[in-house]
C-alpha cells in the first residue's frame, strides 16, 4: 500500500469526506459500534473509519481549541503536539513585533503552531515530510504554501530565497517507540539541521519541551521557558535578533501565560544567599525555575536550602512569577508533631505543599487522621536547620 493509499484522515478531504464527516459528526458516541456499522454501511469501512476518528479527535479536541476544533483536521499525535492556541499566538505575536513577516515552518506536522502564524497576519511556507500530514496541513492552512518534502532539503533553496522580514520555526519530532526523547540523535528534523538554522542569517525560533537540558542550548541564543495557567508547557530557543554577537552569554527567560508576564537571567547568573526561613516563603512558578530566574523575583530574597526552589522574605511579595505565602508558625516536619498540631487546631482540610522531600501528600494527609471545621496549609521544605513544616497563609 502506498502512503498516500493508506487508510487516514487525508481521505476525508474530498466531497465524499465532507458526506462522511457531517454523518459522523451527528453521531451522539462516534466510538459506538452502533455508530460504524450505520456510517459502513453508507460509505465503506475506511471512510467510516476514518470519518469517526476525527470525530472523535474533534471532540477530545475542544478542551484545547474550544469550538475552534470543528474547522481542525487531526492526527492523534498532532493534537498531543499541538501548542495550546493561547501559547502559539503568543510566539507569533512575539515574532510580528519582531518585524517578521513571513515564517518558514520547518516540519508543520498537521500546522497546528503554523495556524497563529497566519491568524498573527504573517505569511507561511510549510515543509513537511510526511505527505498525509502535509494533506492536513494544506486544509488546515487556508492561504499557506504548504511544500511535501525534507526540510534539510528545501531549506536551502527557501533560505537563500528568503528576506530579511522572513524567520524560520521548527518545532522537531522527538517521538521514539520507547516515547518523547532527549537524545539529539531522535529529533527530526535532524538537531545539526537546527543548530545551523540558529546560527543563521534569519531569526529562528524552535519549539521544544520544557525538559531541555541545559547542555542542548547553543551560545548566543535565548531559551525561553513558557508557563500557562501555571503549567510548564514548552521551552523555545529563541534568536530575534541575528546582529547579536553569537559569543554573547546565553540568556534564559520565563513568560507566564495569559500576561504575558516575561522575566529575564542570565544562564550563568549567580546563587542566591541561602538561610533560615524570614516572615514570608515564595513559591516561584515553575518556568522561573527552569529558567533559574529566582533571583529576579525580589532582590531581597534568599533560599531556604541551596537546592530547593522555595525563597524567603521578610516583607509580603506581590508578583505574578510567584505565590507568596506568610508564615504563622514553624513545625519540625515529623509526623508525630504533624499529628498533634492538627489535632490541637481542629484542622479537617489541609493543604500540604512540599518540594525535594520524599512525601506523598495524599498518603500522609490519610496518615494524620484530620478531623475538625479548620482549614490550614502547610510547606514542608528542607532548610539549612533540616526539614520543616511551616503552616501559611496564603497573602492575595
Ligand atoms: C512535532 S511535529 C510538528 C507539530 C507542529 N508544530 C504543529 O503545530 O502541528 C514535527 C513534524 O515534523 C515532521 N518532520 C520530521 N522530519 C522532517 C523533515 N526532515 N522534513 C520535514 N518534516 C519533517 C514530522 O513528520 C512531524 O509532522
Amino acid at each position: 500500500m502506498s502512503a498516500d493509499s493508506r487508510p487516514g484522515p487525508h481521505l476525508l478531504l474530498g466531497d465524499e469526506g465532507a458526506a462522511a464527516m457531517c454523518a459522523a459528526s451527528a453521531e451522539a458516541d462516534p466510538d459506538s459500534l452502533s455508530a460504524a456499522s450505520r456510517l459502513r454501511s453508507r460509505f465503506g469501512p475506511e471512510l467510516a473509519a476514518a470519518a469517526l476518528a476525527q470525530t472523535s479527535l474533534r471532540r477530545r479536541a475542544q478542551a484545547k481549541f474550544g469550538a475552534e476544533a470543528a474547522q481542525i483536521w487531526f492526527t492523534t499525535d498532532g493534537l498531543e503536539q499541538a501548542s495550546r492556541p493561547e501559547v502559539a499566538a503568543w510566539r507569533a505575536a512575539r515574532l510580528a513585533a519582531a518585524g517578521v513577516r513571513r515564517v518558514i515552518d520547518f516540519g508543520c506536522g498537521i500546522g497546528a503552531d503554523a495556524r497563529a502564524f497566519l491568524a498573527a497576519g504573517m505569511t507561511v511556507t510549510a515543509v513537511e515530510l510526511d505527505p498525509q500530514t502535509a494533506a492536513l496541513a494544506a486544509a488546515n492552512l487556508p492561504g499557506a504554501e504548504v511544500l511535501v518534502g525534507d526540510a534539510t532539503q528545501l531549506a536551502p533553496g527557501l533560505l537563500a530565497a528568503a528576506d530579511a522580514t522572513t524567520a524560520v520555526f521548527v518545532d522537531p519530532a522527538r517521538r521514539t517507540d520507547r516515547g518523547r526523547s532527549w537524545r539529539v540523535a531522535d529529533f527530526n528534523p535532524a538537531w545539526p539541521f537546527v543548530l545551523e538554522l540558529l546560527a543563521g542569517r534569519l531569526p529562528v525560533c524552535v519549539k521544544l519541551g520544557p525538559g531541555l537540558p541545559r547542555e542542548l542550548i547553543p551560545a548566543g541564543v535565548e531559551a525561553c521557558w513558557v508557563s500557562h495557567h501555571g503549567d510548564v508547557v514548552e521551552a523555545g530557543l529563541w534568536r530575534l535578533d541575528v546582529q547579536q554577537s553569537r559569543a554573547s552569554r546565553g540568556m534564559s527567560a520565563a513568560v507566564l501565560l495569559p500576561g504575558p508576564h516575561r522575566l529575564e537571567a542570565q544562564l550563568d547568573a549567580g546563587r542566591l544567599p541561602v538561610r533560615a526561613a524570614g516572615g514570608y516563603l515564595l513559591e516561584p512558578n515553575g518556568a522561573v525555575i527552569r529558567a533559574r530566574a529566582l533571583n529576579r523575583i525580589d532582590p531581597q530574597a534568599w533560599l531556604l536550602d541551596p537546592e530547593v526552589a522555595y525563597l524567603s522574605t521578610d516583607h509580603p511579595v506581590a508578583s505574578p512569577f510567584a505565590s507568596c505565602f506568610e508564615v504563622l508558625q514553624t513545625l519540625d516536619a515529623g509526623e508525630k508533631t504533624l499529628r498533634a498540631w492538627v489535632r490541637d487546631n481542629r484542622v479537617g482540610v489541609l493543604e500540604i505543599k512540599k518540594r525535594a522531600l520524599d512525601v506523598d501528600p495524599a498518603a500522609l494527609r490519610r496518615r494524620l487522621k484530620l478531623s475538625g471545621p479548620n482549614q490550614a496549609t502547610l510547606i514542608l521544605a528542607r532548610t539549612v536547620a533540616g526539614a520543616r513544616a511551616f503552616v501559611v497563609r496564603r497573602v492575595p
